[in-house]
């Protein structure tokens, strides 16, 4: 039960990649406040189901207030943000010549606006108990350029690798180690898009031969936010079957 009497919070958690962290973070011990735009009963069902802790808030994270809002009443009602992990997250398919300008706004203002609005929210606290561990997901397209999105997803992909570097370096100082998780091919609805064909062509590509689970993810999220990996920050683990060896 290493994250006991820990809080953490995980966006875009109420199903994919942050459900599972979320879980994990919870059988590990900690108290997980799954924030999401959408319906997040499904997640709070299987938290209670195995008796662990947990709430949901309902947050579109491109609205700093509400953000800001969010962080104030996890703070009133736990006392602390030991943990969080900008998961949320989405994609715009197509070519700089279909992507039109209101898709690239809206990908950038999740993948980065989002990440950022939550950090620049809940670091002030971090500080103040001089601890925190942040992890955000960023994306193997951060480091190849898109494999199957537009070009969108990688360039706020590629800013929020290099958002987590920046942080890192600005609140070590205070015990805040903040790192990312770089995942490729995981079986979510994001990659259930796929065409067959692609899909094929993926699994093919990966020297393990089969797609991730957002389970693989998680674990992945678990060691960076855990007291083991205290002297590890700015850095961006991997997860993604041997496909990019960096
Ligand atoms: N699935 C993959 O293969 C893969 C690969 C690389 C990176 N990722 C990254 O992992 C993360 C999770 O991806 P996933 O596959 O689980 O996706 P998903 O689409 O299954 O889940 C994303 C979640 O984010 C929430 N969300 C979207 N916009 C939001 C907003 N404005 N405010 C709050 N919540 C919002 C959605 O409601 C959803 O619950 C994303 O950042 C994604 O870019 C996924």
């Amino acid at each position: 039960m290493q994250f006991h009497g820990k809080t953490a919070i995980i966006t875009g958690a109420a199903k994919g990649i942050g459900k599972e962290i979320a879980l994990m973070l919870a059988e590990q011990g900690a108290y997980v406040v799954v924030v999401d735009i959408g319906d997040a009963s499904e997640v709070i069902g299987a938290l209670q189901e195995r008796n662990l802790q947990g709430m949901a808030l309902q947050v579109d994270i491109t609205d700093y207030s509400a953000v800001e809002i969010a962080v104030r009443e996890i703070l009133d009602r736990r006392g602390s943000i030991d943990i969080l992990v900008n998961n949320a997250g989405i994609v715009a398919r197509g070519t700089i010549l279909t992507m039109s300008i209101e898709q690239w706004k809206r990908v950038m203002e999740v993948n980065v606006n989002g990440t950022y609005y939550f950090c620049k929210a809940a670091i002030p606290s971090m500080i103040s108990q001089k601890s925190g561990k942040i992890v955000n997901i960023t994306s193997i397209a951060a480091k190849t350029g898109d494999l199957t999105a537009a070009p969108a997803y990688g360039a706020s992909k590629g800013a929020v690798s290099t958002l987590t570097r920046s942080l890192a370096r600005q609140v070590a100082q205070y015990g805040i180690t903040v790192n990312a998780v770089a995942p490729h091919a995981i079986e979510t609805d994001m990659s259930a898009e796929w065409s067959e064909e692609k899909r094929t062509g993926v699994v093919e590509s990966l020297p393990v031969k089969r797609m991730g689970t957002p389970r693989e993810v998680a674990a992945a999220v678990c060691y960076l936010a855990s007291d083991d990996a205290a002297f590890v920050t700015g850095e961006t683990l991997n997860v993604n079957g041997g496909y990019l060896m960096d």
